[in-house]
Parts: structure tokens; sequence; C-alpha cells
């Protein structure tokens, strides 16, 4: 049988708050194979970020909680998994880079010291062995004078420098995937666009990605495959061709057609209504609070093309074929 790297099945997380219990992910499944690139897609509030520390089980407790599912890592369940094993897991497996380097770095340590502390906690080599590794991940992600760096603390770096210091330790461990949660976000462009370089040569190690964005240029320049999120739930999955030609989903084509980025020329499809697929449309309205998501389809206040039925009934993801899935009821399957 072959087993997928990644299988998340129908995962529930939810939150004690001062105002009620918050339902953050809702029921959502997708998989990641080996040496693929997944991105997670969705305006900020949707639930990406709780998806990705759901994987590595570091939803904050006691007040969240990973409520139904299961998440396969080589067809094991890592919710089943106690705490030391799951330290195992974390970086020498799976390992994540942060939006802001700055927060996974600590400000008391050298690059050195933290890299090697790092791989001696998973290898059992000497510290010099150690120290060696680490210095060549800093000259295989392209920083300049990697020996000199190693001494260096995060403050003397640039926020490009500290991010591929992350990226480098994120590597080192030659993980089988890495998820990297709005890498570039706090970057600016060109420092970005060097990002982005690394993030796909990170396949010449043969690692799979999950890369989570709220930006389908970023999406288009980089995924095999997409997971569209909306307000807690999938709402489109399938390949990148099929997600950017044939979109199913109106929050998609809304995310299509707000592309930000003019430097990123995918091929939109025509919106509706023969605007001929105008750019920087952003999509009215806002993501509604996971305290109060509408009873029907979450996407029912903001949809162009809402009509009764989405109101008190929850589309649930239906296949359209070539695994391009939309929970949407206006899909050709589903009138
Ligand atoms: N620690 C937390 N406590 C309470 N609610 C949270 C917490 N973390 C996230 N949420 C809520 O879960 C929802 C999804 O958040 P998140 O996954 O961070 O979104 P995204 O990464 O897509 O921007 C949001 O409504 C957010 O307010
Ligand atoms: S189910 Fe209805 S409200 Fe939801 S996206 Fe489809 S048409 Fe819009
Ligand atoms: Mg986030």
């Amino acid at each position: 049988m072959d087993l997928k790297l990644l299988e998340i099945n129908n995962i529930t997380v939810t939150f004690e708050t001062d105002e009620g219990i918050v339902k953050a992910v809702d029921d959502v499944s997708f998989h990641i194979d080996r040496n693929e690139i997944v991105g997670l897609v969705g305006e900020s509030g949707c639930g990406k970020s709780v998806t990705a520390l759901s994987i590595l089980r570091l939803i904050p407790l006691p007040y969240g909680r990973i409520e139904t599912g299961e998440i396969l890592f080589y067809g094991k369940n890592l919710l089943d998994l106690n705490h030391k094993e799951m330290r195992k897991i974390r970086g020498r497996a799976i390992s994540m880079i942060f939006q802001e380097p700055g927060s996974a770095l600590s400000p008391l340590h050298t690059i050195g010291r933290q890299m090697v502390e790092t791989i001696l906690l998973h290898k059992n080599i000497t510290r010099k062995d150690a120290w060696n590794i680490a210095e060549s991940w800093l000259e295989k992600v392209k920083i300049s004078d990697p020996g000199e760096r190693m001494f260096a603390y995060p403050y003397q770096l640039s926020g490009g420098m500290q991010q591929r210091v992350m990226i480098a330790m994120a590597l080192m461990l030659e993980p089988d995937l890495i998820i990297a949660d709005e890498p570039t976000t706090a970057l600016d462009v060109t420092i970005q666009a060097q990002v982005f370089e690394l993030v796909r040569e990170m396949k010449r190690f043969n690692t799979s990605i999950l890369l989570i964005t709220h930006d389908m240029g970023v999406i288009w320049e980089m995924c095999d495959r997409v997971v569209v999120m909306y307000a807690s739930r999938v709402v489109e999955e399938g390949n990148r061709d099929d997600i950017f030609s044939k979109p199913a989903h109106p929050y998609t084509i809304g995310l299509l057609e707000s592309i930000p980025k003019l430097s990123v020329t995918p091929p939109i499809p025509p919106s509706r209504g023969d605007k001929g697929g105008c750019r920087l449309k952003a999509i009215p309205g806002q993501v509604p609070s996971a305290l109060n998501y509408p009873s029907g389809c979450h996407f029912f206040d903001r949809c162009p093309d809402a009509f009764d039925r989405c109101r008190d009934e929850k589309p649930k993801l239906i296949d359209l074929g070539n695994g391009h899935k939309t929970a949407c009821f206006l899909a050709k399957n589903e009138l």
C-alpha cells in the first residue's frame, strides 16, 4: 500500500474563550504527497495557522483542543503519540518555519550555538561534526561568510538573513515535511523573492512543503496543489492548474481576482459578469468571527451567487474529478 506522507482526516479544533467556544478548524481534511508543495490559502482568520499547529500538536493547552479526526504521518496517527514521541517528530521529521523569524530564534545565543544544540538533540554525533553540518547549511542557504555568522547573535542579522537561518535550521535535519506559515509576509519584496527561491530549492532535498499564505500569487509561483480554506473549512482543493483555470468556489474566484502582486501573471479566468479577469478587486466584506459563523455556508454573507439553500445548509466537499473538490451548491454534481 502506498502510504501518504501526511493525511489529515476530519480534524476539528476548538478554543475555549471568554466569549464562548470558538471552532477555529471545522472538519478539515487534505493530504500531502512526498516531494510535493501544497499551498494552504485563505484570508486572515480562516484557520490556516491552527491547522498547521495541529499537525505538530502545538495547539495551546488546556483551552485549545483537537476535538475530532486523525493526522496520519506515514499512516501513523500523530494524535496517538505521547509527548516524547512527538518531540522526536518535531524538527526531525516535520519542521516549521514561522512568519516572524525573531520569534523562533533565541536572542540570547549565537546562531551557531542554537543550530548545534538543535542538531545534537536529534543526532548522536560530536559537537564538532554538528558545528560543521550547521555551517554547511548556512552556506547552502547562501549566507555569506557562514563561518563568521555562526558566531553572530540574531539581532546582528537582517530580517532576510534571520529567515534564511530559520530555513537552514528547518532543513538541516532533513525533515520529510516543512510547514512554512506565511514565511515571507514580514519581509520586503526582494528578500521575499530570495526566500521563495530557497523554498523551491528545498524540493531538491526531497522535502515536501505545506506553504501557508493569503496570497494566490504566491500559490501560483510555488505550489503543485492548493487547498483553499474559508472561515474554518476547506472550500476547494485541486492541482494548481485546475484551481487557476477552472476555480469552482466563489471564494476561490474572489481570491484570484484580488491577487495583489502585479509581478505575478497567472492566467486568471474571466470572472462571471464578463469583467475580463480584472485584478485587485478585493472581496467585499470580511471573514466572520469564529464565534458566529453563518449557520449554512460560511461564505453566505459575502457570496455574489448565494441563494436560499445556502442560508441554512452547509455544503459538503464534492469531487469534480482529477482530485478537484469544492464545497458549493453551485458545483455541477450538486445541482
Ligand atoms: N489561541 C487562540 N485562542 C482563541 N482563538 C484562537 C486562537 N488561535 C486562533 N484562534 C481563532 O481561530 C481562528 C483561526 O485562526 P488562525 O488559524 O490563526 O487563522 P489564519 O492563520 O488563517 O489567519 C480565528 O478566528 C482566530 O481568532
Ligand atoms: S454554497 Fe451558496 S453561498 Fe456558499 S459559495 Fe456556493 S453559492 Fe455561495
Ligand atoms: Mg496564520
